[in-house]
């Protein structure tokens, strides 16, 4: 063979390869991917087979390919089957694509949409003028961490339901299986209580909201009423539509801290019982509930709608930065400090948690509070969310209690995520690139062997004081969330270049879901 023979065959190989080599990353990484000889083309929908009942699967796959627009509206020989596979475990799926057959096994329906998942993103990877081909392969996949969340703030700002459920589109392509809704807050109280009507009249709105940066002095305000709350009948249309893909929604109804709009409502459940307005500005208040058996009958009703609602196992109480001025100067507090023997103000905090708990806990539920409620002891069956850094998840690992690691400098999606600020979007501060996030590895390297099982995963934080919009949540989520899921799910992670390669790659899946991403993809200084 003569050299421009060899050339002529090299130009041709590689022009074939262009034309025919198919996209298969997926995000996150699947645990094992074995790439295979051959195509499967889809013109039209495939005959979907199920068994064991994975109808949501199903469903997701009907509706995905009805969005892809395909050319023919016609069957052809193409099968999907969905099948029970007794040998994988919980989240685990495995997914083989051959020539005209799409098989996903898995043993529960959540493996089944996982591996739904994995697909979704390789048929829109992968579709041209109307045709989707995919490359023959076998992906076999499960998770690192059990517990893989991504919380959204709507206290401070709320957003309507059809963005909840985008958002919970955008975590469920990512393989996410908690929903953290962070649904009571000093600046507003979100969620429907039929027995405390005054929590939606009055609590559910302000007055007036901050404009510009808290550190803007003097403050001004905009003197415009807003707010609104979800009702009973939404929020259920939202846990629906979660577990649909495989997730579970976390309430969070915040207590002792945090709860202004509530004692706005109830007056009478503050310390003083005097007139506090819904917060019209961002930061910690002094106005929390007070420690008397009224507020535990209080919040007893509220956590009977809240346990209705909700069917997972977890409740999310807070927990973080209450102060504890108010309780100081009160004779109720202090009462409960002397009759329960408590040494302090700290003490009476996780007197209130635990009693809570209790309470939680007779309801068949779980709680999960902030780190702070390592302090003056941990309530027996908390899981605790270490925020404040990682000391707190270590300490409450030690004391054998679940940890959710979510520090704040790498897991707080609010703070910028360029280090030039001039074109960004307003933001809290803080700088968290996606780099930053994409290193992050959530069992602290100080944490013993014999404790790492209690660290049962990480989530992404969405404050929302500085997201008036919808499009702004999604410019903080995007693609930084890509970097978390990698985090939580994959056992190995790629390199940070082909990592950016794979999420440039995804953009045109994020355009389709109309998701206002970032383009960011900032180095972190070495
Ligand atoms: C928190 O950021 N206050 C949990
Ligand atoms: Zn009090």
């Amino acid at each position: 063979m003569n050299w421009s023979k060899i050339i002529v065959f090299f130009i041709f190989f590689s022009h074939i390869n262009t034309l025919f080599s198919q996209k298969n990353d997926i995000i996150p990484t699947p645990t094992e991917q074995t790439i295979n000889s051959g195509f499967m083309e889809i013109e039209n929908s495939p005959k979907i087979i199920t068994e064991n009942n994975f109808n949501s699967a199903a469903t997701l796959f009907k509706n995905a390919i009805k969005k892809l627009d395909l050319n023919s509206k016609k069957r052809t020989k193409n099968k999907i089957k969905f099948s029970l596979n007794e040998k994988l475990s919980e989240e685990e799926y495995i997914l083989k694509i051959n020539k005209d057959q799409i098989t996903i096994e898995a043993l529960t329906e959540t493996g089944a949409i996982f591996g739904f998942q994995s697909l979704y993103q390789l048929m829109n990877l992968n579709l041209k003028n109307g045709v989707v081909k995919l490359q023959n392969q076998v992906i076999k996949d499960s998770p690192r961490f059990k517990y893989r969340g991504m919380h959204l703030d709507v206290g401070r700002h709320m957003y309507p339901i059809a963005f909840i459920k985008k958002y919970l589109d955008g975590l469920a392509m990512l393989k996410f299986n908690n929903f953290h809704w962070h649904l009571t807050e000093d600046q507003g109280w979100r969620i429907e209580i039929e027995k405390y009507p005054e929590l939606n009249n009055i609590g559910s709105y302000r007055d007036s909201t901050l404009i510009g940066h808290y550190s803007d002095k003097p403050w001004q305000f905009d003197k415009t009423r807003y707010g609104g709350f979800y009702t009973k009948k939404e929020i259920k249309e939202v846990v629906r539509y979660a577990e649909e893909r495989g997730i579970n929604v976390i309430p969070e109804i915040e207590m002792p801290g945090h709860s202004q709009a509530a004692v706005s409502s109830y007056p009478e459940l503050g310390c003083t019982g005097e007139q506090v307005g819904v917060a019209p500005l961002w930061g910690v208040f002094k106005e929390i509930y007070c420690s008397k058996n009224e507020t535990f009958d209080f919040l007893e009703e509220i956590i009977d709608e809240v346990a209705e609602l909700f069917p997972g196992k977890y409740i999310h109480i807070g927990g973080d930065e209450a102060p504890k001025t108010n309780w100081k100067a009160c004779g109720n507090c202090q009462n409960i400090i002397n009759r329960e023997e408590l040494k302090d103000e700290h003490e009476l905090q996780n007197y209130f948690i635990t009693r809570m708990e209790k309470y939680i806990n007779s309801k068949g539920k779980q709680i999960i509070g902030w780190d702070e409620i390592l302090e003056g002891g941990l309530a027996p069956n908390a899981t605790v969310m270490s925020w404040r850094g990682v000391i707190g998840g270590i300490e409450a690992a030690k004391m054998n209690h679940e940890v959710i690691m979510t520090p704040n400098a790498t897991c707080y999606l609010d703070h910028y995520q360029a280090k030039d600020i001039s074109n960004e979007p307003l933001a809290i501060g803080g700088y968290t690139p996606i780099e930053e996030i994409y290193n992050y590895e959530p069992i602290p390297e100080e944490l013993d062997k014999s404790l790492h099982k209690y660290i049962i995963g990480a989530q992404g934080n969405v404050w929302t004081e500085y997201m008036k919009t919808s499009d702004h949540v999604e410019y903080m989520v995007f693609p930084r969330i890509f970097a978390l899921s990698e985090v939580v799910w994959a056992e190995d992670r790629p390199s940070f270049n082909d990592f950016e390669n794979k999420v440039t790659g995804m953009y045109p899946i994020l355009d389709k879901m109309d998701i206002n991403y970032s383009k960011h993809f900032e180095r972190l200084e070495k």
